[in-house]
């Protein structure tokens, strides 16, 4: 189980260090969950302080896909990769719904990503509940996303499956239409590269993910990871998802 949280811009710098330090002495203790936290760009130094010598890896929650120029206030891959950040989060909704970022941005920053060797966590989900249509959305999106990425470096590629519609909200999308969505995102992977390329990819279930509901969306093989917002600001209630998802897991 892939398990981590961006913590978006929630909390004040002085604040994410508590919460790195605090996650640092509570997860790592937990078998079974590969880790990670993507905190502010400001914050990498201190998560690299932080995180030293825990199992937990952390990385930037957007980048440019230029290493360096004229962009004013962007953060290039080479920045996160010198505070030893080893994932990028690219295409949140937040980001397409608020920054402009369109599926070609998107393509870029993956590409550029993996020429850097970060981990993209490639975020998709549509816009409203509908299943007959969201899988033809969640499909192009993860097309788009992987245009000329070779199928070798599919291992390093991260699916965040977030519908917009659970994201920030009382409730996550029932686990039944999680399970659904994420076998369609495998298809069209699998349509796109073949059968072993593209299984390598771990697709990933965020939106309104809680300890209530943690281990329910982790009982499906098909969701190898959960992405955690709002409920993972508070360390233990962090602890608590960590522990049920991978107990979910451990049964089946
Ligand atoms: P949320 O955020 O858990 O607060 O809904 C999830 C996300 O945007 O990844």
């Amino acid at each position: 189980m892939l398990i981590g949280s961006s913590c978006k811009m929630h909390l004040s710098v002085d604040e994410v260090r508590d919460w790195l330090r605090r996650c640092a002495e509570l997860l790592p203790a937990i078998d079974g969950a590969d880790l990670f936290m993507l905190p502010p760009f400001v914050c990498l130094p201190m998560a690299a302080e932080e995180l030293r010598g825990t199992r937990i890896a952390y990385g930037a929650q957007n980048m440019h896909w230029e290493e360096r120029g004229a962009f004013t206030g962007e953060v290039s891959p080479t920045m996160i990769t010198a505070f030893g950040g080893t994932l990028v989060e690219l295409g949140h909704a937040e980001r397409r719904r608020h920054f402009g970022e369109t599926d070609d941005t998107v393509n870029l920053k993956v590409r550029s990503a993996l020429r850097h060797d970060l981990k993209p966590i490639i975020c998709v989900g549509e816009p409203a509940r509908a299943a007959s249509r969201a899988d033809d959305t969640v499909a192009a999106q993860v097309r788009h996303a992987l245009k000329s990425v070779a199928a070798e470096n599919l291992g390093k590629v991260v699916i965040a499956y977030e519908p917009v519609w659970a994201i920030g909200q009382a409730q996550a999308a029932e686990p039944a239409y999680v399970f659904d969505r994420h076998r369609a995102i495998r298809a069209a992977l699998v349509d796109a590269y073949g059968t072993t390329a593209g299984d390598r990819p771990k697709i990933i279930y965020g939106g309104s993910v809680a300890s209530e509901n943690a281990r329910e969306l982790a009982a499906d093989p098909a969701v190898q990871g959960l992405f955690v917002g709002r409920a993972a600001l508070e360390p233990e209630r962090f602890r608590r998802i960590v522990v049920e998802a991978t107990a979910a897991r451990g049964r089946g």
